[in-house]
Parts: C-alpha cells; structure tokens; sequence
C-alpha cells in the first residue's frame, strides 16, 4: 500500500514536471511522413498526397484509452495539420489538428500528436485540414475498438473492411484552390474513389480501359464488417452492394439500432459501419458502388465509384448494369427519412458498460440555443465567400487556445450571434462563448439549394430532429428526446434544418464546421470556446511541452527539427487570401537536441512507471 502510493506520487510527480498524465494506459506509436507522389486514379497523372509513400494513409487501428503518439513529418511544400476527425480530445483541444488551436507545422518540420482515445469507441477518420489538402489525399482510417471487457452488440465479425470513398478531381489541390480563390464554382467532379483508386469497368463507354479499381475478397458465409467513410470534397454518395443487404451497426462511435438497408447515403464527413453477410451464391463477383447524389444524376453518371465484392468461390467477373440508386427524385422526404430511421441502440454498451442510453438527454434543460444559417457564396471585399449567420469565418494568425493561454487580446470575438444576422455579410473571427456543463441546441439551417454536413469536434452531439422548412421553437414538438444518434458530423437537407444537442463537459476550443471543403474552405465555419471558470488543472490537459508558436506569439518558438536546422523556411507559404497564419524562423537551434532528449527521457520514465504500477495493484 505504501509503495503504491509512493508510486501514485512519483507518477504525480512526473505528470506535473512533464504536463502530461495518461496513467497506465497503453501507448501506440505511429510515423507518418506526407510527400506528394504522382497517381493516376482516374487514367490522368497528378499529385496525390501520400503518408508513407502510400495512398490512401495508414489505418489508425486502436483500442479504447490507448495513448496515441503520432510524429508527423511536413515533406510537402506548404504547411500542414492533421485533423483526427470525431476523435474527441478530451480536455485537450490542443491536439486537434486546427488552425483554432494549432499552429500548423511547417514544411520540413515534424511535429508530434499524442493524445488518448478516452472512452470512445467506433470508426473515423483523419484528414489534413489546411489548404484544400483533402482533395488530394493524406486521409486515411482510424479505429478504436472496444476494450476485451466490453461486448458489442453483435457477433464478432469474421472480418474488418475499411472502405474510404469521395469524389475526386483530376485537379491538384493547388488548382482548385485558384479556382475558388477567383470566385469560381468547382464544377462536377471527375469521377469518385474507392480507396484511392477508380471505378472497375462496368460500362467501356463511361470508363476508360486500365484504371485501377479495389477488390475485397470474402469468403462465402463469413460476415464482415464494414467501415465506410466519405473523405471526399463536397458530395453525398449513395452507397450500396450489389445483392447484399447492409445491416447498419454503428456511426461515428455510437452503436445504432441494427437494421438493414439495401443502400445508404453517406454525406462528406460521414462514417459508418454495415455488418454484410456473404449469403449469396457467388454465380458472379458482385458491384460496390458509391454515385452521387442530390444532384442531376443523368448528367453526373462519371461521379460513380465502382468496386469488386469477390467471394473465394465466385465463378465469373461481374457484368451488366450497376444496381439502381434509390428512385425518389420526386420524393425529397425518402432520404430524410432514411436518415431519421438511424437511431443509437439505448440498451447497447458503448465505451463503457452502462448503456449507451443511460445519459438521459431528453430530459435536461437547455441552457443555450443557437441558430446557425448558411447561405449560398456572396461577395465581401470582391472575393467570393461563405457564411454562417451572416459571418464568413477568418482565422487568426494566433490560434485561438493558444492566445487564451497567453493572453493575448484582440485574436478574436467572442461574440457569435444566436439567431443569424440580418445586415450584409462580414469577415471575422466571431466564436461562440460557450457555457462549461451547459447544453446546448444548435438548429442548423441550410438556406442553400446544395446538400450540407456539418461537423464539431470534441464533442458527439446528439442529432435530435430534421425537416424541410424553416425552424421554429414549434418545430421543438417533434424532437426525438429518447434515441437520437451521438455522432460527429449531420446532414442539412437543402431548404431545411437540423437540430442537435450538445453537452458541453469538454474544456478547450473546438471547431464547429461545414464538412463541404468548397464551403469550408471559403469561411463556414467557427469556433466554441468552453472555459472553466474553475481555476483547476483537472478539466483540461496543460499546453503539450513541443506546442508551436506562431503569430503574436513566433518569438517564443525555442527549437527547429534538426532535419531544417540549416534551412530558411518561408513563412508565408500559405496561399490562402485570408489566413495570415505567418511562421518565425526559430533561432535557437541548440535548445532542440535538449528538449528532444528530455522528452525522450519523460516517454522511458512514463513507461517505466506505467509498466510497473498495474504490478502492485
Ligand atoms: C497543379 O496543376 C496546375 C494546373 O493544372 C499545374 O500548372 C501545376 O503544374 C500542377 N502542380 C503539380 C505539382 O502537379
Ligand atoms: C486491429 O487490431 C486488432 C488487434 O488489436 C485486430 O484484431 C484487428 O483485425 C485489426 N483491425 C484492422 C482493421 O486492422
Ligand atoms: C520530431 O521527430 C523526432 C524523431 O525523429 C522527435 O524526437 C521529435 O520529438 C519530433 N519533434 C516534435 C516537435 O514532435
Ligand atoms: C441493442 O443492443 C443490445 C445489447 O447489446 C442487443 O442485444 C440488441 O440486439 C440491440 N438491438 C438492436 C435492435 O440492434
Ligand atoms: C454505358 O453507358 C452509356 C451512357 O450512359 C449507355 O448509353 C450505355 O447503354 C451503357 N452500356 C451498357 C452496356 O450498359
Ligand atoms: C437483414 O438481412 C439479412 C439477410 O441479408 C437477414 O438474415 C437479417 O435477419 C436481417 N436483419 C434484420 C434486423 O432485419
Ligand atoms: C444465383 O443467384 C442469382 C441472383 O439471385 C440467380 O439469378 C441465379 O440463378 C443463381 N444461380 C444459381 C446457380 O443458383
Ligand atoms: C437532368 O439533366 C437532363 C439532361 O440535361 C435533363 O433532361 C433533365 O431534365 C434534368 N433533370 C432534372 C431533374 O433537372
Ligand atoms: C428543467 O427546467 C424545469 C422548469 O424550468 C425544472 O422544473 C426542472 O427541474 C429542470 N430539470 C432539470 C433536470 O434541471
Ligand atoms: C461567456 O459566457 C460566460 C458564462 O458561461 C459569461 O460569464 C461571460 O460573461 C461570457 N462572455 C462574453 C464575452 O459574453
Ligand atoms: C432561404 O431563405 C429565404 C428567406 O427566409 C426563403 O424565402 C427561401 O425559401 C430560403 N431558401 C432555401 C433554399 O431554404
Ligand atoms: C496547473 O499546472 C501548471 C503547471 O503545469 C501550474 O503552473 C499551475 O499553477 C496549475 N494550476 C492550478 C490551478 O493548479
């Protein structure tokens, strides 16, 4: 017992001299080096990012409270973050991969993530998150599996299939960044991917001879699960397996109540997983297919994703048409109502084993409520933008968490209206001033002719009503306040809205954006800031010891990889009209190799204590 104690102390003790705590939960460690390669997904050769030479990234492949340390290299030619896109970063916002919150890593420069994956379980994603970088690659699949002592609410499945679709442009990013940078329109995509690569020829005339395509083989009888997510740029997918039903058992780190579907839409942003059994008699390999939708799907037929379901014993390739998509083009409410029929399995245990439903949402009070609009692009200052209530979101130069941290006033307002603006358009940096354990509704309005996800980080909201229409506080009668989905990242139906629900538990800054990377790109997004008001070190990690500065702040930056020591880096790389994200050339090489040993040490020391302590409990 004394031992333990001391124990417990000395890993106190090393938690506050290290500013880190992660008790003895296991670490994983990744490295991930982005470059550009050159890849023909769709018969043309352009530049791809790839994490470790490949396309698409690594998965992410984890288990609930594991210490994930993942040591980013910038090979690329402008700066860089990583988003870990509905992973919750609880009490630390810091690791969040955004401009709010982090100052991106320049070229040349490795910077290290490390952050736990506290009581989630389920299937995301990550993403680079600056400069239209999504639309050419670096994304990858990141799962975190429930721990041994926590069943699931189904079979174990006999297999694990990531399937990462979006559409795609033959476009590099740089590209399509001047053509919105002039105000223009994207256009249709060039076609979608599967994994990075192109639809199999399932029509000579609509695919061109020798593209690559994906092929998962399965063998008959087996049931898999399989993780979908669309990483794509701004278009919802209709997802569906020839002859197979997809039984859908999870979104986004909630466990679903299980139905089957013969397809789904799967709007940018989202993740899901479907438990498909291979029940059929393999006379022919079976279509994968991801189409478009909400759009004029004559015209968009190249915007289809083709892949090969291949069962051991197949006896043929698969031929003849694709199946069909749904045939509502007259009837807008069978996709919202598909969406509404997604609803959490209460009885089911997520990460911990209380039921999922045991946090009783529909009966605690809401202490704010906010209505966020979203109009098609206007124009401010002659530049095409996009807005949320009438505000098109700039960042700062300083990250939001960082000026808090050192008090640097002006970087932004904390002013986000509740109920959208009325006047013209404006550019700032507005946050919303959220209330630490408050709950919040946020009702999003979309006022565009186009489909819109939007997603938050830090938190799974709960996605509580949907209709076409404008919200009214009538519109409050028909909530679903028992089994609304927690998930990341919802859809708004054009001319609609949706409402959700939010406890705001986690301390930090956390980002609130559309997923449409157009849209993103261009201002609708911002920022809710949850503070608490309590001076304690409990609710929120402190600032990580390699934290990058930047902004007001660039003269505190202490150390420079030893890869760039020599190297002049230039700060102004980033092309984006309205992000004066800047970055000091560091000065003090020597420091570096100091604080790189003493963190090495800190890891040793940790995983020594980490690996004792379990032994004397
Ligand atoms: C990106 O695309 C533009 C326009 O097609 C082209 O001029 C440029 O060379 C491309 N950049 C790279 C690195 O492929
Ligand atoms: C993830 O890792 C577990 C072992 O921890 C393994 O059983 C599982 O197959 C892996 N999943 C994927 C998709 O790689
Ligand atoms: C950069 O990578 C090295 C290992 O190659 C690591 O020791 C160092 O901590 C990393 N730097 C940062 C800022 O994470
Ligand atoms: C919900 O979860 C429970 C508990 O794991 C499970 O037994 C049940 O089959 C699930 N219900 C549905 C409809 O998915
Ligand atoms: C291929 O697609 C074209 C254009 O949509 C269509 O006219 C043609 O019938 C299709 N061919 C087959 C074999 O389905
Ligand atoms: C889903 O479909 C499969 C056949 O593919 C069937 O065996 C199963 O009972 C169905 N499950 C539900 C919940 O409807
Ligand atoms: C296999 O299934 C297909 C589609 O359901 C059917 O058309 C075909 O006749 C079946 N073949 C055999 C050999 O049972
Ligand atoms: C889709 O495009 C086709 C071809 O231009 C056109 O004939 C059709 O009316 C369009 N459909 C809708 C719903 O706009
Ligand atoms: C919610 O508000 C109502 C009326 O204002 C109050 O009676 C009730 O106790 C509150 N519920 C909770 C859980 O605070
Ligand atoms: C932000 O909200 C807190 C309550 O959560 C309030 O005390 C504070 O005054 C608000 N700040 C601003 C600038 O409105
Ligand atoms: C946008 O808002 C205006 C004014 O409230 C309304 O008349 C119009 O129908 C809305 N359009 C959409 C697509 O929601
Ligand atoms: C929180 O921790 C920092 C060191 O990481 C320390 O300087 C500060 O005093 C602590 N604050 C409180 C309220 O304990």
């Amino acid at each position: 017992m004394a031992l333990s104690r001391v124990l417990s102390l000395c890993l106190a003790h090393i938690c506050l001299f290290a500013s880190v705590c992660f008790a003895a939960d296991p670490f994983v460690f990744y490295n991930f080096d982005l470059s550009y390669i050159t890849a023909s997904p769709l018969g043309v050769p352009q530049q791809v990012i790839a994490i470790n030479g490949k396309f698409p990234g690594p998965t992410i492949n984890v288990t609930t409270n594991n210490n994930v340390v993942v040591n980013v290299r910038n090979k690329l030619d402008e700066n860089l973050l990583i988003h870990w896109s509905g992973i919750q970063q609880r009490r630390s916002s810091w690791q969040d991969g955004v401009l709010g919150t982090n100052c991106p890593i320049p070229p040349k420069w490795n910077w290290t993530y490390q952050f736990q994956v506290k009581d989630q379980i389920g299937s995301f994603f990550y993403i680079p998150s600056l400069n239209f970088q999504r639309a050419a690659g670096g994304f990858g699949s990141f799962i975190i599996n429930n721990r041994p002592i926590i069943s699931i609410p189904f079979a174990t499945p006999d297999g694990d299939i990531t399937i990462l679709i979006g559409d795609w442009y033959t476009q590099n990013h740089t590209a399509l960044r001047k053509t919105l940078d002039a105000g223009k329109d994207l256009g249709m995509p060039n076609g979608v991917l599967i994994n990075g690569k192109g639809p199999y020829r399932y029509n000579d005339t609509l695919v061109p001879d020798g593209l690559d395509y994906e092929t998962f083989e399965v063998h008959p009888g087996k049931t898999y699960r399989i993780r979908v997510h669309n990483v794509g740029v701004s278009t919802s997918l209709n997802f569906r397996i020839q002859n197979h039903n997809l039984l859908l058992a999870e979104t986004e780190g909630s466990y679903t109540v299980q139905q089957n579907y013969t397809s789904l839409d799967i709007h940018v942003g989202q993740s899901y997983s479907f438990l498909v059994t291979m029940d059929q008699n393999a006379s022919t390999d079976y279509y994968i297919v991801a189409s478009a939708r909400f759009v004029n799907e004559s015209i968009w037929k190249r915007v289809t994703g083709v892949a090969i379901l291949h069962y051991t014993n197949s006896k043929g390739k698969a031929t003849g048409p694709l199946p069909d998509p749904p045939s509502d083009e007259y009837d807008k409410t069978f996709s919202m109502n598909q969406a509404r029929s997604i609803r959490w399995n209460v009885s089911a245990s997520g990460a911990r084993p209380n039921p999922q439903g045991s946090f009783k949402y529909g009966s605690i009070n809401v202490t704010e409520v906010y209505v966020l609009k979203n109009k098609p692009p206007v124009t401010i200052n002659g530049k095409q933008r996009t807005t949320l209530s009438g505000i098109s979101f700039v960042n700062p130069s300083t990250p939001i968490r960082l000026a808090d941290k050192y008090k640097v006033k002006g970087v932004y307002k904390l002013d986000f209206p509740t109920r959208p603006l009325t006047g013209p358009s404006r550019i700032e940096t507005s946050i919303i001033n959220g209330t630490y354990r408050g709950f919040m509704e946020v009702i999003l309005q979309n006022n565009d002719t186009k489909m819109q996800s939007y997603h938050m980080s830090g938190y799974a909201f709960f996605v509580v009503g949907m209709d076409y229409g404008e919200w009214t506080n009538n519109s409050r009668g028909t909530y679903n306040k028992w089994d609304g989905i927690a998930r990341s990242t919802t859809q708004v139906y054009p001319g609609a809205w949706t409402a959700i629900l939010i406890s705001l538990d986690n301390v930090g800054v956390w980002n609130l954006r559309t997923e449409n990377l157009d849209s993103w790109y261009l201002g609708q997004e911002t920022y809710v800031r949850v503070v608490n008001p309590e001076a304690t070190n409990k609710t929120e990690l402190p600032m990580p010891e390699n934290a990058l500065f930047c902004g007001a702040l660039s003269k505190l930056q202490k150390y420079v990889p030893s890869s760039i020591s020599a190297v002049i880096v230039n700060p102004f790389l980033n092309s984006h009209p309205f992000s004066s994200v800047s970055f000091f050339r560091p000065q003090d090489v020597s420091l570096a190799t100091s604080i790189n040993s003493r963190l090495k040490l800190f890891f040793t020391l940790l995983m020594i204590v980490c690996a004792v302590i379990p032994t004397f409990h």
